[in-house]
């Protein structure tokens, strides 16, 4: 039995584009793979730990090549334990609308939490940088109030597409899979559907085929 992390990245409920092409996604994926477990982890609802002080300092000691101790150490065991749930999946779908041009602070803390050396990523002289969460599929829904479609001037404020896309490379995943449902809000009502039916439709080959 295999298992898809399903990590939620808007407030919105059913108003949510992306939420509900995550749900046409998961709909066909379970159709797909009916034995597999299907977790969600809604990062506005999961109480995660502000990634600061010990935290933090924990991170530069694992980065300055030490092992933490005391305090450092039981704040590196919170971090490892949420990145053992993460790296438990055999399959992921992140969901998100555009923040700002980038990502809801939410899911930035997740990542924050998550990308760590010696968990998710190595790095040496010799090889540099390498992710360790590797071999896995990853697929990425990408909803925005606007557009910003590539080889136009608008695709130079996307900062919620391409960071998705290249911190989740610097851990490891390759072949990521983006569905992006535009506009939102701008184009109009109309406009907004056609973007979800599509989207939608999109969301859910990725989804048998992942
Ligand atoms: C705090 C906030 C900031 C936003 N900033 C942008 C933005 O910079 N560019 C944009 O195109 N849309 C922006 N939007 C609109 C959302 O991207 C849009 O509503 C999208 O559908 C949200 O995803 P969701 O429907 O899955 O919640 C913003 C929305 C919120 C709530």
């Amino acid at each position: 039995m295999g298992q898809l992390l399903y990590i939620q990245a808007s407030p919105r409920g059913d108003r949510s584009y992306s939420v509900s092409a995550a749900h046409a996604f998961i709909d066909a994926y379970r159709s797909a793979h009916p034995d597999d477990m299907v977790t969600t982890l809604d990062v506005f609802e999961r109480d995660l730990p502000p990634f600061d002080g010990f935290m933090l300092q924990a991170k530069y000691t694992v980065l300055h090549g030490a092992s933490p101790t005391g305090e450092e150490r039981a704040a590196w065991d919170q971090v490892t334990a949420i990145v053992d749930e993460f790296k438990a999946a055999d399959r992921y779908l992140i969901a998100t609308g555009m923040w700002n041009f980038s990502i809801p602070y939410r899911l930035k803390q997740y990542l924050d939490i998550i990308v760590q050396p010696g968990l998710t990523f190595t790095y040496s002289a010799e090889r540099g940088y390498q992710g360790m969460v590797t071999g896995k599929p990853l697929a990425l829904i990408c909803a925005r109030g606007g557009e910003y479609p590539p080889g136009t001037p608008g695709a130079a404020l996307d900062f919620q597409r391409p960071y998705l896309e290249t911190v989740l490379r610097f851990i490891g995943f390759e072949g990521i899979r983006t569905v992006v449902i535009e506009p939102t809000l701008m184009g109009g009502q109309e406009a907004a559907e056609r973007a979800r039916s599509s989207a939608l439709a999109r969301a859910a080959e990725l989804g048998a085929e992942i």
